[in-house]
């Protein structure tokens, strides 16, 4: 049986393509639903337009507070009824409420090592912090920044000469390996999670 999945996404979204032609291949046994993103002039917005991917706008400006933003997200993320939302570049934390509304449902990618340089410009905290590899990871999204179960990661080095646009393009070339094979992975039922810990069957 196909996944039916959702992407929340902020900008570019060119995770949220690498997750449709993936799609389009057949090698994720999933249909995509819905794009969700909070900002209206997203790119992802256009890649969802040519993927015929039908797309929910909530335009975080228009909304009185944090609160009501996230009560319309809540709203809308249950209206997809998908069993899995995929972050992909999705530039707000989700609040508790939302996240324990979709338990081991959402999961996210960061462009780092996780548990190394949480929430902003991952890339950039490895140049500056001057490590030798750096990679990215898909996880499950818990009530923590970045924080939950890890699905998969992929490193690659850090060359001396890298600043944060050089190795946010060779992370960004992982990235859209590393995302479709968790969504894979998740959709095909072998994702088992104990604690912290995710075993591939
Ligand atoms: C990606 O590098 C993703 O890992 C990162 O934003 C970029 C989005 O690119 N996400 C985060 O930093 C989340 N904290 P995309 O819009 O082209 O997929």
């Amino acid at each position: 049986m196909k996944k039916r999945i959702a992407v929340l996404a902020s900008g570019r979204g060119s995770n949220f393509q690498a997750v449709i032609e993936a799609i389009a291949a057949g090698r994720i046994p999933a249909t995509c639903v819905a794009l969700i993103t909070d900002n209206p002039k997203a790119f992802a917005i256009e890649r969802a337009g040519k993927a015929g991917v039908p797309v929910t706008v909530l335009d975080y400006t228009t909304f009185a507070s944090r609160a009501e933003y996230e009560t319309a997200l809540l709203a809308a993320m249950k209206k997809t009824r998908a069993d899995l939302y995929v972050l992909a570049g999705y530039m707000r934390i989700l609040g508790p409420g939302i996240v324990r509304s979709f338990p081991q449902k959402i999961i996210n990618i960061h462009p780092a090592l996780l548990p190394s340089f949480t929430g902003l410009h991952g890339q950039r905290q490895a140049v500056e912090y001057g490590v030798k590899v750096s990679g990215c990871t898909v996880h499950f999204v818990d009530e923590n920044l970045d924080c939950g179960p890890i699905i998969l990661q992929k490193c690659v080095p850090v060359l001396q000469d890298d600043d944060e646009d050089a190795l946010a393009d060779r992370i960004l070339v992982e990235e859209h390996r590393c995302y479709p094979e968790a969504i894979r992975l998740f959709c095909e039922g072998r994702l088992e999670i104990t604690g912290r810990t995710v075993r591939i069957r």
